[in-house]
């Protein structure tokens, strides 16, 4: 093997630049695990190099252009020249993913696309190897980050679809022209690819129906907060009879589905099989750096033969004592001075409380506190102390509390 594997980057916007700069960062790191240190070896964009001069030069393409043409084109022909590529194009897939797939058949090469559905969640890797074996009968998701950041700041707030969607734009998370991610044709190319790896079917964009989110209101988000409903844009993957349907379109979520605490920019994707139940996997949904991160993955995985284990190349210490935020539970004798006692405990050992409950027993008391985090062996110590005081009528209970609050 050459010492250097040498990538050649179609396209250096947000995610093509983002990607860069995180190969540089990881390159020390991967070259451990490839055998071969990754570095970019040419970069295409409208006014730099040339095509045939970045595929010459390369082992391996990454396109992150976006569009049709010369997209496909350019796929096409590094697949022809033998070279694996990664892709984050997902209307490029939606539209001619045969096409290529076939072509990647034919000339023994990858095509791999993680960073085209979901950002960096690995929904595509999940369907295509973890979940291989099993028959799938639903994949349904928030796909499209930024009608879900909508819908949440509408949601939250009691904004307008117009406010929300112009907030949307000054943080990022919407581009000037919004038409692809606003009318779920952005989600529906993603569910196209999702259905296709699913079912094992072709799907075309054009047989996915979808519906955006521009006529939603505040008062339909009103309603719904009212009924304990949140609104979701959903893109749903199903069989359908002897059939698939695949769809997009806004639908209300009871607050206890898996999707319905998914909120700003986040994507969600939840597969379902009779074999496995149900995998809900999450996280951002697009930027920069999240996609770069998932095409690195795809990179890293074409550069090493698949299903092997590589060698461990840290030696990480395994840390026994974390924090942890507490619920505790302790069942006292009701007399006075009883909770000083144990606050006293508790701000010795820097324990700090973040609620406490107290309900008379007839004689006795029972006390329930949630503690903010701190590490685990000071907790204890505090613990102990309480459990050795006289008016304990039964040893303390404790339970761990995960106490983040996710976004
Ligand atoms: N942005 C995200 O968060 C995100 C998330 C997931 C997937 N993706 C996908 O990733 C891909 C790239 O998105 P992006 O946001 O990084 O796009 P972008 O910022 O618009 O960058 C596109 C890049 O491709 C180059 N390019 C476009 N057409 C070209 C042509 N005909 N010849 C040569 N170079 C060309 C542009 O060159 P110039 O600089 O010369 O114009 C630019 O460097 C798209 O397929 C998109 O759907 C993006």
């Amino acid at each position: 093997m050459p010492e250097t594997f040498r990538v050649g980057l179609l396209g250096h916007g947000t995610v093509g630049s983002a990607f860069e700069a995180l190969l540089g960062e990881r390159a020390d790191a991967i070259e451990p695990i490839t055998g071969t240190r990754p570095e970019i070896s040419g970069v295409l964009t409208r006014s730099r190099s040339s095509f045939e001069e970045v595929l010459a030069g390369s082992d391996l393409i990454v396109e992150l252009m976006g569009g049709l043409e010369p997209a496909r084109e350019y796929v096409l022909q590094a697949m022809r020249a033998g070279k694996h590529v990664v892709s984050a194009n997902k209307q490029l897939l939606s539209q001619h993913g045969e096409e290529l797939w076939a072509a990647a058949r034919e000339h023994g090469v990858q095509l791999r696309f993680e960073g085209a559905v979901a950002g960096v969640v690995p929904v595509i890797r999940v369907l295509q190897e973890s979940l291989a074996g099993a028959r799938i009968e639903r994949v349904h998701g928030i796909v499209n980050g930024t009608t879900n950041y909508i819908l949440s700041e509408m949601a939250a707030t009691g904004i307008s679809y117009e406010q929300a969607l112009g907030q949307a734009q000054g943080l990022g998370y919407a581009e000037a022209d919004p038409t692809d991610d606003v009318t779920g044709k952005d989600a529906a190319a993603k569910m196209a690819i999702l259905a296709r790896l699913a079912f094992s079917t072709p799907v075309h964009i054009d047989q996915v129906r979808y519906e955006g989110i521009e006529l939603i209101t505040a008062d339909d988000m009103a309603y719904a907060r009212d009924l304990g409903l949140g609104l979701k844009l959903i893109g749903t993957a199903e069989r359908a009879g002897d059939g698939i349907n695949v769809r997009v379109h806004p639908a209300f979520l009871y607050a206890a589905h898996p999707l319905a605490s998914v909120h700003g920019p986040f994507n969600a994707v939840t597969v379902e099989s009779d074999a496995i139940t149900e995998i809900t996997l999450s996280g951002p949904g697009a930027g920069g750096p999240q996609t770069a991160s998932a095409v690195l993955g795809d990179v890293i995985s074409a550069m090493i033969p698949p299903a092997t284990t590589p060698e461990a190349t840290e030696e990480l210490p395994i840390v026994e004592d974390v924090e942890s935020a507490f619920y505790i539970h302790l069942e006292v004798a009701d007399r006075p001075g009883v909770l000083a006692q144990i606050a006293e405990i508790l701000g010795l050992q820097g324990v700090s409380v973040k609620s406490v409950v107290q309900e008379g027993l007839g004689a006795d008391a029972r006390l329930v506190m949630v503690l903010h985090p701190l590490l685990e062996s000071r907790f204890y110590a505090a613990l102990r102390m309480i459990g050795q005081l006289d008016f304990m009528r039964s040893p303390p209970r404790a339970i761990r509390v995960i106490d983040e609050e996710f976004v």
